[in-house]
């Protein structure tokens, strides 16, 4: 490539997203379909396509991150994934560290491919673990056991250099002990990562059905600020600090694509649904918005069999949207994004991004309520343990105080 690789910033990533799973979670609201049958022979000249349209558009970049992700990523036929990697070989260069990462079902079909796996080059594994507890895995509609699961983390730790696990909190009928002693059992396994994500009711699944009809008893809030707590305490005593609302890791592994997300980084997204943030000046004709944008937001079509089409079919490869995001809008993607993060916002690079500020008189009565810290001479915004619990609260007052500020000279950081 003529443009000399960009090494500085948040790193660049490559997000491809498998939307199939053996079965379909009553919680979940992901991109994921159950089907029969998949041609993989159709999604992989689909996806080349998709890697061929972003790659000129992201010249002059080094790829820092990969994510497989989904639905159920490690259902891919390992060839499928290996073949992808070569392709992002040829069209980028990689850096020397990229981080790969795959996520991946307990189940035993998926753990006789491991190695497989690991072999094409992916170097991180994500495990759903949800719950180490049968009946919860099973109120979950989980197809695995705990000890499958425990089983299918053991053996992830010897095959790749960095594994983690989810687990979900705050489960219908959860209590504060039964989750103290699960998570005591997480910690036995001495993982270097974790998320635990509480459980949301996301629309249109049987769960929140479940739960509209009074039939799904949740926690009440402080049972569930209580599990918050817990985990935090338990995990930070045991070396694995919050990175992020949701991730937990010993310093130095975090998760590096995430990361990239958070600090509003640039990253391709393929597949169904997938989302990507491109520098502005990527895609000619898109800047339908305001003067300055700093970032392109692309968007694919959200049905596989749609996108698949799309990918194979037409110019364009599953995109439906490329739209050229207006300065406020980069100012609020990057709040809402940064300040889920220990290290939090970056004033300057909020300037530089959008030209935009945060009111002072907000941050002053936001620091005085003990919802926010300012650090670096003020420049560095996080929320406190108390702004974490009203993170929307924080978020939603911060954004009413952006401001443009006068004479700035945007630049795509
Ligand atoms: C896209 S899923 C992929 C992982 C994999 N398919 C699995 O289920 O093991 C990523 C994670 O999102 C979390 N998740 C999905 N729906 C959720 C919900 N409604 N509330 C909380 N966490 C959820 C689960 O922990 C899951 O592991
Ligand atoms: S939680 Fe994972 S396995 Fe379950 S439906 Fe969602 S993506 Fe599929």
């Amino acid at each position: 490539m003529s443009t000399p690789p960009r090494r500085a910033g948040p790193g660049f990533g490559v997000y491809i997203h498998w939307p199939f799973c053996l079965s379909k979670c009553p919680y979940c609201d992901f991109n994921s379909h159950v089907v029969q049958r998949v041609e993989a022979e159709d999604w992989l000249p689909a996806y080349l396509n998709a890697l061929e349209w972003f790659a000129p558009r992201t010249p002059g970049h080094t790829v820092t991150s990969v994510f497989f992700g989904g639905g159920t990523p490690s259902l891919m036929p390992p060839s499928l994934l290996a073949a992808l990697l070569e392709r992002m070989e040829r069209l980028w260069p990689l850096a020397d560290d990229v981080e790969i990462t795959l996520e991946a079902n307990p189940t035993s079909a998926e753990r006789a491919n491991f190695a497989a796996f690991a072999a094409a080059g992916v170097n991180r594994l994500s495990l759903g673990v949800q719950a180490l507890d049968d009946a919860a895995l099973a109120r979950l509609g989980r197809t695995h056991t705990a000890r499958e699961a425990i089983a299918a983390f053991e053996l992830a730790r010897k095959i790749f250099p960095r594994a983690s696990f989810d687990l979900i909190t705050a489960r219908p009928g959860q209590k504060p002990r039964e989750w103290e002693r699960e998570l005591t059992h997480a910690l036995a396994l001495e993982p270097e990562h974790l998320s635990v994500y509480q459980l949301t009711m996301e629309p249109e699944t049987p769960f929140h059905r479940l739960h509209e009809r009074g039939r799904l008893h949740l926690p009440d809030e402080e049972a569930t600020l209580a599990m918050h707590r817990l985990t935090r305490e338990m995990l930070a005593a045991a070396g694995l600090p919050a990175y992020e609302v949701s991730n937990f890791a010993r310093p130095g592994r975090e998760c590096r694509h995430n990361l990239l997300y958070w600090r509003y980084g640039f990253y391709a997204g393929v597949g169904p649904g997938a989302h990507a943030r491109l520098p502005a000046e990527a895609v000619e004709g898109a800047e339908e918005g305001e003067e300055g944008a700093t970032r392109l937001a692309v968007t694919s079509t959200r049905h596989p069999a749609r996108w698949l089409r799309q990918a194979l079919n037409e110019d364009g490869a599953g995109i439906t949207e490329v739209e050229a995001l207006r300065p406020r809008q980069v100012a609020l993607e990057y709040l809402l994004m940064s300040l889920r993060t220990r290290e939090g916002l970056n004033r300057a690079r909020l300037r530089a991004l959008s030209g935009h500020d945060i009111a002072e008189p907000v941050l002053a009565k936001l620091r005085a309520q003990g919802l926010l810290r300012t650090s670096h001479g003020e420049d560095r915004l996080c929320a406190t343990e108390a702004g974490l619990l009203v993170l929307d609260r924080v978020i939603a007052e911060l954004a009413d105080a952006l401001a443009p500020v006068n004479d700035t000279r945007l630049r795509n950081v």
